[in-house]
Order: structure tokens, then C-alpha cells, then sequence
């Protein structure tokens, strides 16, 4: 998605967008979209085609409202827009997709251990998969974005005990089923590709989740079936939608947060010599990087009442997007909001999400970007273009499928990254 500058949201006509094309996030131009909306119609409502309707909220305020508020928006209907108008079999099962207070019964055991300080023994196995990802720039020109795809499920992979040898087809499967109209990524037509990447995942969970039952390891799979909610363990069905919340989670966002960190880094020049000078400045420009690339899109919630949203009736039933992108734009909350800035403060950015469902795997996320832009920035002195940037085609995924750079390497750097071999290559463009 571009994330620069809007256009002329004066020239946008409201009652032509459509914010559910995936084509409008991967040729579009989204920003000057919401940039309309939050002047003009900041609780807004589309009907699709086929006749299913959802209203938009695209203020900081009223996103901030709509995710923390679960006695009047509702996740058990589903949370992504690709579930709109059918029920959706992972709620009141699957972490993300439950309300209070089963939802905090899975909760609050899982945050612990995927607290900053659980996961402090990680950092180590981060800091050298980093290093293998970053490896190849020392031969020549990398897609970026592609590269990247393999670096999550490489930390959540090792994290949740799951097989190295699986981790290129989890990786394709996962941007599958949030990517399915993207050509890259098609196996069949759209829904065909979200149907087969459901399938496939949730027959692996089902199979990895009878495995670590008869040997529970010390792995996050191993806690799951470990764990107790409410005083109970979690049944078959609830272990295999929570490794598949995890897995997904993690694989489909944390990518383009890196990807996109980089690609505004590269058109901000000056911000990337900034960090190079102070980087001390490294955790901010984590933080700014979040909010510039918003990963994660839009969260879906449905109505549990009727209700009323900044002045705007919403009846009982209907579906209410929030999109992220658009509130960490927001200029009331965020000075001169279209300037990547890597020592924005303070910075309250929504790209983890607000509320109860604020982002699990925020910490391992934030420590894992951290790592690769204190790497970064310690090896490469200045990335430049080797190629189109193209964007994926995702209402939800914000993202970015190909960046092709060339690194300029810092002084005797070359040799010691080429000195790290290279992560196993995704079977991202296959
Ligand atoms: C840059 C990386 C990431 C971004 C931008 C991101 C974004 C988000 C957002 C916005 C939510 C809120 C969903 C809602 O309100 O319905 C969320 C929830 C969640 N995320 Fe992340 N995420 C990231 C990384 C991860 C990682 C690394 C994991 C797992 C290892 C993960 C697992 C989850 C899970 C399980 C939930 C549901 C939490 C709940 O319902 O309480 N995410 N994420």
C-alpha cells in the first residue's frame, strides 16, 4: 500500500468506495481514501454488490472505541472483513475471534508467557536468524520483502516447536489465507486458495496438537497444551484455532512491518542517516515504522446492541470496521501524520491494536524489529532501489510482496555477514 502523502481526498467520492477491493490496496491509494472519511464521513457505511453491508470508522477515537469496547462490538462474529455475512466457526474457540470473559480465561495464562521477560532467551536465536536474513545482501541485489517472509515463521516457528522442514509451505499457507485474490499466492481462484490454506492448516494443527499431547515439550505448543483455562485444559479444537491465531499472527504481519520500515527508510533518506548518527534512536523508529506500515489493516467487530458512534446510529447485528491504517494517520493524534519521523514522540499508534485484544505477540514482535533494524543499521550504510516495488492485494494485510534492494555496506562489513548462511527460501512466489 503507498504511504506517502494522500492526493486530493477532496476529489475522492465517498459513495464509489469500495475499502473490501484488494486491488485498492495493492494499485490504490487508500490514505487519501480515509484521509475523506475522517473529514467527511468518519462512520461511514458500504454495501457490496451482493447486497452485505459494514460500516467503517477511520478516527483514532472512534478505532480506539470500537476495539476496546466489547460490550458493544462483539469478536465472536469474526474479525477479518474476508468472514462478512457468514458465522464464523473459530468464535468463542480461537483467542482473537472470543470476548470477555472466556477470552480472558485464554488470555491472561498465554500473555505470561509471551511476556519481554519469557521471552528474553530468545533473543540470541533472533539476533542469528537476523543475521541469516540479512546474509545475502552481501552478494548482491535481495527482495527484501521476500526474505522477510521467511523471518517469522522462523522465530514463531523455533518458538512453537514446529519442524524446520515445514516452515516454507506455513509460510505460503498463512499469506494464502489473507492474501487469496493476490496472483502470487492464488492455488486455484480466490476462495478456493482460502478454503485449501485453511484445510491444510488446520489438518497440520490437528495432526503437531495429538503429537505434543503425548509429549508436551517446552515449547509454546507444548504451554498450550499445558496450560488451564478456567481451571481446564483447552480442548482438541481450541488448541489447533490458537496454534493457527499464533502462527498466523505472527507470519502475516511482522514481515511487512520490516518491509515497510525499510521502503520508508529508503524514501526518507535523511531519517535513515538520522539513525545511523543515533542509534540509540532505534526502539523509536521501531515504533514509527509500526505506524507507518499498520500491517494489520482493519479488525472486523459486530454490534451487540444497538448502538451510536461519533453521532451515527448502527443497529443491532451489523459489522463495524476498524481500519488501523487509517487512525495512525489521524493528524488529532499524531503531529504532521503523513512525516515518517524515527524520533516520533510520543507515539500512540493502534498497529498493535487497543483494548483486550491488543496484540499477544506484540513484545516478541517488538523485539524481533529491533534486533533486525539494530542490525541493520550496524552493517548497511545505505539501501537503494533494485527494482518495482509492488504491493500485495490484502483488505487486511498491509504489505508488501516484492522489494528488491541493493545494500551499500557499512566498512568491513561485507565478511562478516556473508560469514552467516542463508535462511532456508520461502516458498513465498512458488
Ligand atoms: C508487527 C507485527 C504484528 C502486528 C502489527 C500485529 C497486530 C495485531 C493486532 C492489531 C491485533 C488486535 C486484533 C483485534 O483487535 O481483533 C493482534 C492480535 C493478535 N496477535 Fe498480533 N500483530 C503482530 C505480531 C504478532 C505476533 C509475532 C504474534 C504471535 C507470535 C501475534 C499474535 C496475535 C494474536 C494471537 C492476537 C489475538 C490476541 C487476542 O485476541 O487477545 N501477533 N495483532
Amino acid at each position: 500500500m503507498r504511504t506517502g502523502h494522500p492526493a486530493d481526498p477532496a476529489a475522492i467520492a465517498l459513495d464509489t468506495v469500495d475499502l473490501a477491493d484488494p486491488e485498492l490496496y495493492a494499485s490504490g491509494d487508500p490514505h487519501t481514501v480515509w484521509h475523506a472519511m475522517r473529514e467527511r464521513a468518519p462512520v461511514h457505511r458500504q454495501t457490496l454488490p451482493d447486497g452485505r453491508s459494514f460500516w467503517s470508522v477511520t478516527t483514532y477515537r472512534d478505532v480506539n472505541d470500537v476495539l476496546r469496547d466489547h460490550t458493544r462490538y462483539t469478536s465472536e462474529r469474526g474479525t477479518l472483513l474476508s468472514v462478512l455475512g457468514s458465522a464464523d466457526p473459530a468464535g468463542g474457540l480461537m483467542m482473537a475471534a472470543s470476548d470477555p470473559p472466556a477470552h480472558t480465561a485464554l488470555r491472561e495464562p498465554l500473555s505470561k508467557a509471551m511476556s519481554a521477560r519469557a521471552l528474553a532467551r530468545w533473543r540470541p536465536r533472533i539476533r542469528d536468524l537476523v543475521l541469516r536474513l540479512l546474509a545475502p545482501l552481501a552478494d548482491g541485489p535481495l527482495d527484501l520483502a521476500e526474505a522477510a517472509a521467511s523471518f517469522p515463521m522462523a522465530f514463531t516457528g523455533a518458538l512453537m516447536g514446529l519442524p524446520e522442514a515445514d516452515w516454507a509451505r506455513l509460510a505460503r499457507l498463512t499469506t494464502m489465507a489473507v492474501a487469496p485474490q493476490d496472483p502470487a499466492f492464488q492455488e486455484g481462484g480466490g476462495h478456493t486458495t482460502l478454503l485449501s490454506a485453511h484445510h491444510e492448516l488446520f489438518r497440520y494443527f490437528a495432526q503437531r496438537v495429538r503429537e505434543v499431547s503425548a509429549d508436551p515439550g517446552d515449547d509454546l505448543t507444548g504451554f498450550l497444551v499445558r496450560m488451564r483455562a478456567n481451571g481446564r485444559p483447552l480442548r482438541q479444537d481450541e488448541l489447533v484455532y490458537n496454534c493457527y491465531s499464533l502462527l498466523l499472527g505472527a507470519n502475516v504481519t511482522t514481515p511487512h512491518a520490516l518491509a515497510g520500515t525499510v521502503l520508508a527508510l529508503m524514501e526518507n533518506p535523511d531519517q535513515y542517516r538520522r539513525l545511523l548518527a543515533e542509534p540509540q534512536l532505534v526502539p523509536s523508529a521501531v515504533e514509527e515504522g509500526l505506524r507507518w506500515s499498520s500491517p494489520a489493516n482493519h479488525f472486523l467487530r459486530h454490534t451487540v446492541r444497538d448502538t451510536e458512534q461519533h453521532g451515527v446510529r448502527i443497529p443491532r447485528g451489523d459489522a463495524v470496521v476498524a481500519w488501523l491504517g487509517s487512525a495512525n494517520r489521524d493528524a488529532s493524534v499524531f503531529p504532521d501524520p503523513y512525516r515518517f519521523a524515527v524520533d516520533r514522540t510520543p507515539n500512540r499508534h493502534v498497529a498493535f491494536g487497543f483494548g483486550p485484544h491488543y496484540c499477544v505477540g506484540a513484545p516478541l514482535a517488538r523485539i524481533a524489529l529491533g534486533i533486525m533494524l539494530e542490525e541493520i543499521v550496524r552493517h548497511v550504510a545505505e539501501f537503494r532501489p533494485a527494482g518495482p516495488v509492488r504491493h500485495l492485494g490484502s483488505n487486511f494485510v498491509a504489505g508488501i510482496s516484492s522489494l528488491p534492494v541493493t545494500a551499500v555496506l557499512r566498512d568491513g562489513m561485507r565478511d562478516a555477514l556473508a560469514a552467516h548462511g542463508p535462511l532456508p527460501r520461502p516458498e513465498v512466489l512458488a
